[in-house]
């Protein structure tokens, strides 16, 4: 049985995994920077950077120690290598190749996007490819056909803003703290999702895109108003984004061809409001409905080990001297979207 050591450093969570090649998670050890980086309302590259070589080589031992097995038992090592912050990927990239030199064993180089698309198949062995993905993020707002490991097809990215990064906006400018999405998910549940006009940006638009500033503005307005209650900001600005997802993912759906399954993944698909409304669309479209769970939709270790499975019995390893991506779409050939600041 193929056993592989998996390692995430991309933003603020150092993680390691073992996961054997039947989807097995034999161990995932995490550790959050939320309270170093919470007096600056948002990620601090430099303290990630810092944290991640600190943590990493306990976690590392833990998830060994935890899946009871050895270094030497590995089969290879994969880590994530982009795209993110640049000093916290290189942090754990060079660990990662620095175990696979040691012991000898592949080097596999991991794109966080496909570790977050091929998190679906570690939960669900019967996914077949290809399958829509709906991926939102931190920093990323897309959707894709997954036609196999390593090969995607971007039907739609977001022109301005990522949708997690709304939610981390909202959450900042309402006052209700860091990480963002779940304190509004939280705040909105208390809340009335129509007390508070807010703007769909291009919903019904003929272009793929998302957009999310024109709503993070109007949501500076409300607040500023001071006539709403902040719950009911949230809920409204929940019940906004959501619109939004249902209006894209609906058109993509149209035009994505023969796909099997709509999947989510990213940090935004732990929100049980947005997967909810998902759900009903893909079954209102025939298609199977794939969420991780909670724990592997936001950012981990077991996910990049799972790719690093998928990759290895691809045949697809890397050189020791793959570089850090800061940057890394999933699909190269993609058109560039209009928009300054477009998140590929
Ligand atoms: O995938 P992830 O853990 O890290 C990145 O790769 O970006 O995603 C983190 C993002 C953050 O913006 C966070 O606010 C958002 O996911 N998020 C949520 C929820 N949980 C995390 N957004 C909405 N509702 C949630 N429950
Ligand atoms: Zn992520």
């Amino acid at each position: 049985m193929t056993l592989i050591l998996g390692l995430e450093s991309s933003c603020d969570e150092s993680a390691a995994a073992v996961v054997a090649g039947d989807g097995r998670v034999l161990s995932h050890k995490l550790a959050g920077q939320e309270a170093a980086h919470r007096p600056f309302g948002g990620v601090v590259p430099e303290i990630a950077a810092r944290a991640h070589v600190e943590a990493l080589p306990p976690l590392i031992e833990a998830a060994l120690a935890e899946a009871g097995v050895s270094l030497s038992d590995v089969d290879a090592v994969a880590a994530t290598a982009g795209p993110g912050l640049i000093g916290g990927v290189m942090v754990g990239l060079v660990m990662g190749k620095a175990l696979a030199f040691a012991t000898g064993k592949p080097l596999i180089a991991v794109n966080h996007l496909e570790g977050h698309a091929l998190s679906a198949r570690l939960v669900d062995r019967e996914l077949r490819f290809p399958y829509l993905l709906l991926l939102v993020s931190g920093g990323h707002c897309q959707l894709l056909r997954v036609d196999g490991v390593g090969a995607y097809a971007r039907l739609a990215t977001t022109i301005d803003d990522a949708v997690g990064e709304a939610f981390d906006k909202c959450a900042k400018i309402l006052g209700l703290g860091f990480p963002g999405g779940p304190a509004v998910e939280a705040a909105a549940l208390a809340g009335d999702p129509k007390a508070v006009p807010l703007p769909r940006p291009l919903h019904g638009s003929p272009e793929p895109h998302f957009s999310f500033a024109g709503l993070k503005s109007a949501v500076v307005r409300a607040h500023e108003a001071g006539v709403h209650r902040r719950e009911d900001i949230a809920a409204s600005f929940q019940a906004a984004v959501i619109d939004c997802l249902l209006d894209r993912t609906r058109r993509a759906i149209a035009n994505a061809g023969s796909i099997e399954a709509l999947v989510v993944a990213g940090g935004v698909a732990a929100n049980g409001p947005i997967r909810a409304a998902l759900t009903g669309l893909a079954h209102a479209h025939d298609l199977r409905f794939v969420a991780p769970p909670l724990w592997l939709c936001t950012d981990n270790a077991a996910m990049i080990a799972w790719a690093g499975v998928e990759r290895l019995a691809a045949g697809l390893t890397d050189d020791l001297d793959v570089p850090a991506r800061p940057r890394w779409p999933l699909d190269p050939d993609a058109e560039a979207a209009r928009g300054a600041g477009v998140k590929a």
